[in-house]
């Protein structure tokens, strides 16, 4: 009886101790291994559509496609087909990393006051929402462009998802639930918008199954014409009377002659790493570029990734590089970008010279260290794909601010972008994510607006090993930079990598941000020491990254801020 007992015991606690390791395993960030695909998106349902096509025998390009296109349905806060991006490349069968700019242009009738009163004051609201606020889309072109240089499937499969879930709808998650109905008062205001998002009053409640018609026909024109279903016939009908109605500036030819770019990727070496990131119009790339090279020559043994000394002298960093951005930089096939001088190591070993590990600088008397040669909401969506063969696609696109311009085209489903307010509508007049710009941005007819969104592919000893880039307007760049950092110089996981709280300083405004909750009081308190102004900032940014290690197998991980996914096979 005895023996019984201690024999129920015994295996009571056995069961106890695996219930609390198993627990405890569950909370660790355990990492997955994938020898044959992998993908990381903001939606689930996007993920899994780029599964079934690697798993159908498409490649990484193809995957990407059918994800452009999966996301404009299912996460329309940020997948789209009105609005534009930018891509990098690794081809396995050639070693090349290129660089794709799909990004928005402005429209021929556009103009460098188009945003300003008589007196020369900027109009509220001018560049963010309705038809003016929409640059000519590129995400169409964009994947169509992907699929023709790279694809191996035929262009309707990979529409064929897409269509699906818009046609006969998705179950509405807990998170697109919450963003629908933060903004339901500003989806409400032009009748064609609320007809798709706040039908009969209220946003998608979460559960229910999110039917999309006409967003499906759209995207059925585009499968059968390419990019003709989109820039010709009557989804161009469709945008140019959505224009007309609602004093946008779009027209046929504005459409018919967009074009995307390919560029040559912005290329610098970290440590031991190479990295490729986007070249202008982002500056995505630059000052990525500019923020590690910086930072390179510090010792960082006495730094661990919470210390206040560390967060000080990557904002001091930074200040220095967003200096650059807002005077140097904007669409190169308008103005020059001194992109050779910017990343020069004698230009930045005297920039160091300004930066004081003690004490804050000032970035009113900081400025540009350059003479001069003349952004944040959550509608972007970063996703990464890998194939077996090692071909590797790194993707952002947007439409601007959350939901875009929050209008909708009549009769096609689709929300515009407002992604001129990215232009400098006025030299010094900050934009929605507190930018300021100068010449180099100003508006031009056809010319696009400088972006923050970095695309980025890292490779080690010629092969590549991180695929990553976020959301997050002009905290895009510093959310990518600390993500590196703490990869390689503080060897965190992937996953701790890019849940770890974050920091931001973007020159001006002179303002230290600190992701909210995420650093103690002790931490803040040496920071305003130092004389920073300290401000906290709601959960921000949204990575989405893969890792391929020695072995070539590959883990991914999606950012817990928005409600992404990672997974492989
Ligand atoms: O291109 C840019 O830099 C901005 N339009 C990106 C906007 C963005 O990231 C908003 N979402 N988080």
């Amino acid at each position: 009886m005895l023996r019984e007992k201690y024999l129920i015991y015994l295996s009571l606690s056995a069961a106890f101790i695996l219930l609390i390791v198993g627990l405890a395993c569950d909370s660790l960030t355990v990492e997955k291994y994938h020898a044959h695909g992998l993908v990381a998106t903001s939606s689930p349902i996007a993920t899994a559509v780029g599964l079934e096509v690697l798993k159908d025998g498409g490649n990484a390009f193809d995957a990407s496609v059918a994800i452009g296109f999966a996301l404009a349905v299912c996460y329309p806060r940020a997948g789209n087909v009105g609005g534009g991006g930018f891509a990098l490349f690794y081809s396995a069968e050639t070693g090349e990393v290129s660089a794709l700019d799909f990004r928005e242009t402005a429209p021929a009738k556009a103009d460098r006051e188009m945003y300003l009163d008589k007196n020369g004051g900027v109009v509220p609201n001018a560049s963010l929402i309705g038809a003016k606020a929409a640059g000519v889309p590129g995400t169409v072109a964009g994947l169509h462009e992907i699929s023709k240089r790279y694809g191996s499937l035929e262009w309707y499969t990979l529409l064929e998802p897409a269509i699906k879930l818009a046609d006969t709808g998705f179950i509405v998650s807990d998170c697109m639930e919450q963003t629908l109905a933060r903004l339901s008062d500003k989806l409400s205001v032009f009748p064609e918008t609320r007809a798709v998002f706040v039908r009969n009053g209220t946003t998608p409640r979460s559960g229910e199954r999110f039917i999309q018609k006409e967003l499906a026909a759209t995207l059925e024109r585009i499968a059968m014409d390419s990019t003709d279903g989109f820039y010709t016939s009557e989804t161009a009908d469709l945008i140019v009377g959505c224009m007309e109605k609602n004093s946008g500036l779009i027209s046929h030819d504005d459409l018919s002659g967009y074009r995307v770019k390919w560029r040559r990727p912005i290329h610098f070496t970290f440590d031991s790493l190479d990295v490729y990131s986007m070249p202008p119009p982002s500056s995505g790339g630059v000052i990525l570029g500019q923020i590690l090279k910086l930072i390179e020559p510090y010792d960082f043994y006495k730094y661990s990734p919470d210390s206040p000394d560390y967060i000080h002298l990557f904002a001091e960093v930074c200040r220095l590089a967003y200096a650059d951005r807002a005077v140097h930089l904007g669409d190169p096939d308008f103005a020059q970008n001194p992109l050779n001088e910017l990343l020069d190591s004698a230009y930045l070993d005297s920039r160091r010279q300004v930066i004081n590990l003690e004490a804050a600088g000032n970035s009113r008397e900081i400025g540009s260290g350059l003479p001069e040669q003349t952004e944040e909401s959550e509608s972007t969506t970063h996703f990464v794909v890998a194939d077996e063969a090692g071909n590797i696609v790194s993707l952002s696109y947007t439409i601007n601010d959350d939901y875009g311009s929050k209008l909708v085209v009549d009769g096609a489903g689709f929300l515009l972008n407002n992604e001129m307010d990215d232009f400098a509508v006025k030299p010094g007049v900050p934009n929605l994510y507190g930018l300021v710009g100068g010449k180099a941005n100003e508006i031009a007819p056809a010319k696009r607006m400088l972006s923050s969104m970095s695309p980025t592919i890292v490779m080690k000893k010629g092969r590549p090993v991180l695929a990553l880039g976020s959301a997050g307007g002009s905290k895009i760049i510093t959310t990518v930079a600390e993500a590196i950092i703490s990869l390689a110089r503080f060897d965190l996981s992937l996953k701790k990598a890019i849940e770890h709280p974050r920091f931001h300083h973007q020159w001006l405004p002179d303002t230290l941000y600190l992701e909210r909750g995420g650093f103690d009081i002790n931490i803040m308190q040496d920071l305003i020491s130092k004389g920073h102004i300290v401000k906290e900032r709601d959960r921000y940014s949204d990575l989405n990254a893969l890792r391929i290690d020695d072995n070539s197998l590959m883990t991914g991980a999606s950012d817990s801020r928005r409600c992404g996914k990672a997974d492989g096979y």
